[in-house]
């Protein structure tokens, strides 16, 4: 299965939610990533793959589910004229601005444009990659390419006789996390009912197989782009790390004195989430920072 698996999510998750519930606002920045692609380009196909699970609704155009770090976001196509909205829940429906596109795009930029947004620009292979709307909108506000990662979907339906190879490695469009072939199931394999674990196989069996990409197998598919965003994300957190820590720690400081002016009042809070006393007691904060940071504790210490 892919390594970007229940748990690096969870343990985003349980750092966003220490966050908000502590500090109360998403201030410091903690990785975030934020899909974006034109409709049907496979943003959900990959972020499923990713994930492992079937848990995003199709054909919603976007999900926000904090502290869930994902965002998938469609981007309108400049020319098209499309009856249907591109945005799903973006915007309100019943009261269309005629500026809708602009407005999507407006909101993309926002997310992207934040220096913890981690980019995943899918593009489909069977598109020339020019016409890329993710891409176009990523180097907007992320022009030296440092933190966006191409993805490049749809590699099975290219033309026959043509392939991915220049685009995949780099000579095209230059990215410092690079271009990711993914072959994600196709609606027919959906109607078939294939299996996540099926898809994950024959994708391996495709880029293995095929005369094009069995050199650089290893850099292709949804195994690889796993593995390449929980670095990503991994190194992310770390450089937060300190950031965390003091701001916890100040926050500690005030909450100890507040805690010190109310006497012996009691604390008998059973939720599972940070509460003052967890606070105070700072087991709670350790043992996240434990599970997140494993045996590099003694560098928040
Ligand atoms: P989204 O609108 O960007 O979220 O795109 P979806 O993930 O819903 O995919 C749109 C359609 O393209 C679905 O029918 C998918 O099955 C299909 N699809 C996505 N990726 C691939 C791929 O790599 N290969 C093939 N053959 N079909 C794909
Ligand atoms: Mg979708
Ligand atoms: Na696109």
């Amino acid at each position: 299965m892919a390594a970007l698996g229940e748990d690096l999510l969870g343990i985003v998750n349980k750092l966003q939610d220490l966050v908000f519930n502590t500090i109360g606002n998403d201030s410091l920045d903690l990785p975030q990533i934020v899909v974006v692609g034109s409709q049907s380009s496979g943003k959900s196909s990959v972020l499923e793959n990713i994930v492992g699970r079937d848990f995003l609704p199709r054909g919603s155009g976007i999900v926000t589910r904090r502290p869930l770090i994902l965002q998938l976001i469609n981007v309108p196509t400049e020319d098209e004229d499309s009856p249907e909205p591109h945005t799903g829940a973006a915007v309100p429906i019943g009261d269309q601005p005629t500026d809708i596109e602009k407005q999507t795009r407006n909101l993309i930029s926002e997310y992207i444009a934040k220096p913890n947004s981690i980019i995943l620009a899918v593009s489909p292979a069977n598109v020339d990659i020019v016409n890329s709307e993710a891409l176009k909108l990523a180097r907007h506000v992320d022009p030296l390419g440092r933190r966006t990662i191409g993805v490049l979907t749809k590699i099975d339906l290219m033309d026959h006789g043509t392939n991915a190879l220049d685009i995949l490695s780099g000579r095209v469009y230059p990215l410092k996390l690079g271009f990711i072939g993914v072959v994600n199931r196709s609606q027919q394999d959906i109607q078939g009912n294939k299996s996540l674990a099926e898809a994950l196989k024959s994708e391996s069996d495709f880029f293995k197989h095929h005369p094009a990409y069995r050199n650089m197998a290893n850099r292709c598919g949804t195994q690889f782009l796993a593995k390449s965003l929980n670095t990503t994300l991994m190194a992310h957190i770390r450089e937060r790390l300190p950031d965390i820590k003091a701001r916890l720690n100040t926050l500690m400081g005030q909450t100890q004195q507040e805690l010190a002016s109310y006497g012996d009042m009691h604390f008998n809070g059973t939720s599972t989430e940070i509460s003052t006393k967890e606070l105070c007691g700072g087991a709670r904060i350790y043992y996240i920072f434990n599970s997140v940071f494993g045996n590099s504790l003694e560098t928040i210490d």
